[in-house]
């Protein structure tokens, strides 16, 4: 028997991402290859790549240097994803060990430099979707399948590398959709999660010329008898249409938590982000949503120290966060990215006042987190059994809301669906105890 060949692959950043990683994964083991986690034992490394602040980016090619000096002489080196796109063929330059530099969109091309592992292969093209039917569908899916619905993003917030490294937004066909998420059903899925950079943007048009939105997939996937969880995951304010708010008031398996990231509480710093910047139409979605399901809870992402943002309009970025009671949210120091027209914009803030302005919001954030988690002791919720903790001893749940609830585990089988009593919180996590 031939000697099987091991690829290693490292995934930084984004839902996107992971997906990214496993369709990489399920191609190569499809061409009889296995995964290890040994560097040094792999004849193929993939470094599947974040760009969304310098940091990621910095994480990338330090980890380049490590393995560089780690890996076997003939092992074939490479990046996929954003941190490619971002630096095209400069990565050659460098790291001249790496054989290939692929990105977000082009790494179905991979085989290529599998058969011709002399050349080098540099493919950042953006404007296709071919990536989706190109590689083998997954034979068993994850209790959470992470579908992809559309690619890109076409609201070019000034801060953002996004629309630079995924490109302009391009929706997946309804029934292509449909077809990954039933699917991910019939292969153990429990729980879909619909992905895309602007996922509530979705907006697709058959050769008929009906329109399908997001509304329709979430419609639809509810109808699967196995599928008993729905969430989506990125949404643009502005594109929570009243069709996708009332879906939380009629579509019991919607999870009641959205994420909807303001980023700034400041009219003013959300206008120099390129973001919607009427405060109150925000707060509007959020009551209507509330209106349809009264237990929804959202979560945002913030990013504090943009250019020229003075206390004041950090202290609203304070307000909001603490007047919508955001839980499970992100909050970063902003970065300036290449392509970005932040990036150029006078009164760029020390990281001495970013880092401070991130505690106190952190602050802030888990605090809410806290009070929500304990709001809930007492209660009794379905929860998606995650697997074992690291001592073994307890089963990790993931709540309704997506917050973490450890379990004792039982001497019994159980479903990985349960109804669970919520017993102790703090801010991290919930104890729990199955309801038999
Ligand atoms: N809607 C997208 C957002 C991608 S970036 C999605 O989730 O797919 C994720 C988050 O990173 C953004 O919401 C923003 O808060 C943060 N971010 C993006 N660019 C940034 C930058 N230049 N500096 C700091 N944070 C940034
Ligand atoms: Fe980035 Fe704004 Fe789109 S954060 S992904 S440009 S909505």
């Amino acid at each position: 028997m031939a000697i099987q060949q091991k690829f290693f692959i490292q995934t930084f950043g984004c839902q996107m991402n992971v997906y990214d990683g496993q369709r990489i994964a399920a191609m190569l083991e499809s061409k009889n290859w296995v995964s290890t986690d040994d560097i040094s034992d792999a004849d193929l490394i993939i470094l599947n790549t974040c760009a969304v602040r310098a940091k990621a980016t910095d994480k990338v090619y330090s980890a380049l240097g490590r393995i560089r000096r780690a890996k076997k002489e003939s092992a074939l080196l490479g990046i996929v994803g954003c941190v490619a796109r971002e630096s095209g063929g400069d990565a050659f330059r460098r790291i001249p060990e790496l054989n290939f530099v692929l990105g977000p969109q082009s790494y179905h091309k991979l085989p290529e430099i599998i058969k011709n592992p002399d050349t080098k292969l540099l493919n950042i093209d953006l404007g296709g979707l071919e990536k989706f039917d190109e590689l083998p569908q997954m034979t068993k899916s994850p209790t959470v399948a992470y579908i992809p619905i559309q690619e890109g993003c076409n609201h070019c917030c000034t801060y953002c590398i996004v629309p630079y490294t995924r490109g302009r937004e391009l929706s997946r066909p309804f029934d292509d959709v449909m077809r990954d998420t039933i699917n991910a059903a019939k292969t153990g899925a429990i729980e879909i999660c619909f992905l895309g950079q602007n996922v509530n943007g979705y907006k697709y048009t058959d050769a008929n010329g009906k329109l399908y939105r997001l509304s329709d997939l979430i419609r639809e996937t509810a109808k699967l008898p196995k599928i008993s969880r729905i969430r989506f995951t990125s949404s643009y304010p502005t594109e929570m249409t009243d069709d996708l708010i009332e879906m939380f008031g009629t579509e019991p398996k919607l999870l009641p938590f959205l994420n909807m990231p303001i980023q700034s509480g400041s009219p003013r710093i959300l206008k120099l982000m390129n973001r919607p910047d009427d405060l109150d139409n925000y707060k509007n979605i959020v009551k209507k949503l509330k209106s349809v399901r009264p237990d929804i809870q959202i979560s945002s992402d913030f990013i504090v120290g943009f250019p020229d943002e003075t206390d004041e309009d950090f202290a609203q970025t304070l307000d909001i966060a603490q007047e919508i009671k955001y839980i499970n949210s992100y909050s970063f120091k902003y970065s300036p990215r290449p392509h970005t027209a932040a990036a150029l914009m006078h009164n760029q803030i020390s990281e001495q006042i970013k880092s401070v302005r991130l505690q106190r919001l952190d602050f802030q954030l888990n605090e809410n987190q806290r009070e929500f988690n304990i709001s809930c002791i007492g209660k009794e919720m379905i929860c998606l059994c995650e697997g074992n903790d690291k001592t073994g001893r307890h089963l990790v749940f993931r709540t309704p809301y997506m917050q973490q609830c450890i379990v004792d585990k039982p001497d019994y089988e159980i479903s990985p669906l349960q109804k669970i009593k919520i017993t102790d919180a703090n801010k991290a996590s919930l104890r729990g105890e199955i309801i038999k």
